[in-house]
């Protein structure tokens, strides 16, 4: 069958699309290069927000709609964390669906699909299961850039947030299956990897994940950074990432990672959530802003000039003026090179689904509306000092808005659009001199001769 997979969400959800499209490709399915191609579309589903999970649904309306009229028959099935919170409701909701895998099974992808194209639809698979089959070689060939699951679901159960529920208990895969992960993918071309787990500081907290006996050469006591220490050993990878971070996250230990392992990139996913102690608290979040301030203090002083994005919810249920101006100010005085500002979104089942959602959605418009303008001009202010700098940059492919152009990202993980010199490849790392900025890109050309780029690209 072509399949076509269409992935909403976070990193972790683009891994688990790129797992079953391998898996479903060993069955000898192949993957369509856009819809219209497809015999099976599958929707990879995020219940992050209410809105991400309309997207989810509208998509498969219309996909099921638009194959009703061409006449013919296709299957259409869905993926991911709605299927875990909605079980058989999500049938109720998109009439014509063959079959609804959850975040815990979809290994068993390719069986659903067997199973509708037998005649025995519409099927249901959304039990819940501790770990994960070790698949250490289901990455697509050729990538510049990989994602690595090291650490499964989520024990913070921040008030707002359903991804523990759909996402189920902690769980960190063992170093060893990480370690062998990174060398396939290494051994397959890329040179980047991104190490994900919604809370990536706890792996190894919940169960032990080194063999008895474990010694870190560098000699750390904690799991993560020694985690990250062993995939620095991994030949081939020269950048090395990991997302989300916390600041009780944040220890001596893993800034002593962060300065010293050196294909460690300068970079630090940290969401903040708010910058009132009193909306933290019903958050449930686990740090007070001074608590958050002096995890940010460790991160500068151990990297200096490091990269930092964050995540804020305003609007949160009972968020005043005064406390949505708490996190304004804390904003004003980090100075984030990039944030991510969402609407609360009351969620089924969660502890603050039973606060009232009483700051009206015009309200939370507003204030959204404020944190994007601050947060433009603030990245404004901090790529403008980039201009005239030469930054190593790994090329990606061509860019989006200009297939003239290309795309990379520096190791701060901003994005730098060029003019391609002749020889140009995906994977290869270049210096490009900044000329000219904008919030969220940094445009340039590659620096110097051939030669030069070649001694960049380490060859
Ligand atoms: N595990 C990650 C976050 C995953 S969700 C972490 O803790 O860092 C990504 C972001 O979505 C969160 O950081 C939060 O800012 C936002 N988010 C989560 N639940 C939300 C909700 N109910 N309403 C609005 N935004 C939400
Ligand atoms: Fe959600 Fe909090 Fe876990 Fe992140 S740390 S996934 S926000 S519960
Ligand atoms: Fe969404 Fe699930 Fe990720 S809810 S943010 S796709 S873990």
């Amino acid at each position: 069958m072509r399949i076509y997979i269409k992935t909403y969400g976070c990193q972790m959800n683009e891994r688990d699309s790129e797992r079953v499209a391998e898996s479903l490709r060993r069955c000898g399915h192949v993957l369509a290069e856009n819809e219209r191609d497809a015999e099976v579309f599958i929707v990879n589903s995020c219940s992050v927000r209410g809105k991400a999970e309309d997207k989810a649904i509208g998509k498969l309306r219309i996909l099921i709609r638009d194959a009703r009229r061409r006449g013919g028959r296709a299957i259409f099935g869905v993926m991911g964390c709605m299927v875990q919170r909605m079980r058989a409701e999500i049938f109720d909701l998109v009439k014509g669906l063959d079959f609804a895998v959850g975040t815990h099974r979809l290994h068993a992808v390719p069986l659903a699909l067997e199973a509708v194209m037998a005649g025995r639809g519409p099927i249901l698979d959304a039990a819940v299961e501790i770990g994960a089959p070790e698949d250490v070689d289901t990455h697509e060939k050729g990538k510049v850039s990989a994602f690595l699951n090291i650490l499964l679901g989520c024990d913070r159960r921040c008030a707002y947030c359903i991804v523990p529920e759909v996402r189920g208990r902690e769980w960190s895969r063992s170093a060893q299956f990480v370690l062998a992960e990174a060398r396939h993918v290494a051994a397959n071309g890329a040179t980047e990897v991104t190490l994900l787990g919604q809370s990536v500081m706890s792996y190894g907290r919940a169960n032990p994940v080194w063999p008895p006996g474990f010694r870190s050469p560098m000699g750390f006591s904690e799991p993560f950074p020694a985690l990250l220490e062993a995939v620095s050993g991994v030949p081939g990878l020269r950048r090395i990432r990991f997302t989300s971070g916390h600041p009780s996250g944040c220890t001596r230990e893993l800034c002593r990672a962060m300065s010293e392992i050196r294909p460690l990139c300068p970079h630090l996913h940290l969401p903040l959530q708010s910058g009132s102690d009193a909306i933290l608290a019903r958050m449930n979040r686990g740090y007070t802003a001074a608590e958050y301030r002096d995890a940010v203090a460790r991160l500068r002083a151990a990297v200096p000039g490091i990269a930092l994005t964050t995540d804020i919810i305003v609007g949160f249920p009972g968020e005043t003026e005064a406390q949505f101006l708490e996190t304004r100010s804390l904003m004003d005085e980090i100075r984030f090179d990039n944030a991510f500002i969402f609407k609360y979104s009351p969620r089924p089942g969660t502890p603050a689904a039973a606060f009232p959602d009483d700051v009206p959605e015009q309200e939370k418009l507003r204030r959204n509306h404020c944190l994007l303008e601050d947060q433009d001009r603030w990245c404004l202010d901090i790529n403008e000092k980039l201009i005239g700098q030469t930054l190593p940059v790994l090329v990606e492919g061509r860019s989006k808005s200009n297939r003239g152009r290309w795309a990379g990202r520096t190791d701060s993980n901003k994005t730098v659009v060029f003019e391609p010199a002749s020889a140009t490849r995906p994977g290869d790392y270049i210096r490009a001199v900044i000329e000219r900025v904008m919030p969220q890109t940094l445009y340039g050309r590659v620096a110097g001769n051939q030669e030069e780029r070649l001694v960049a690209s380490g060859i």
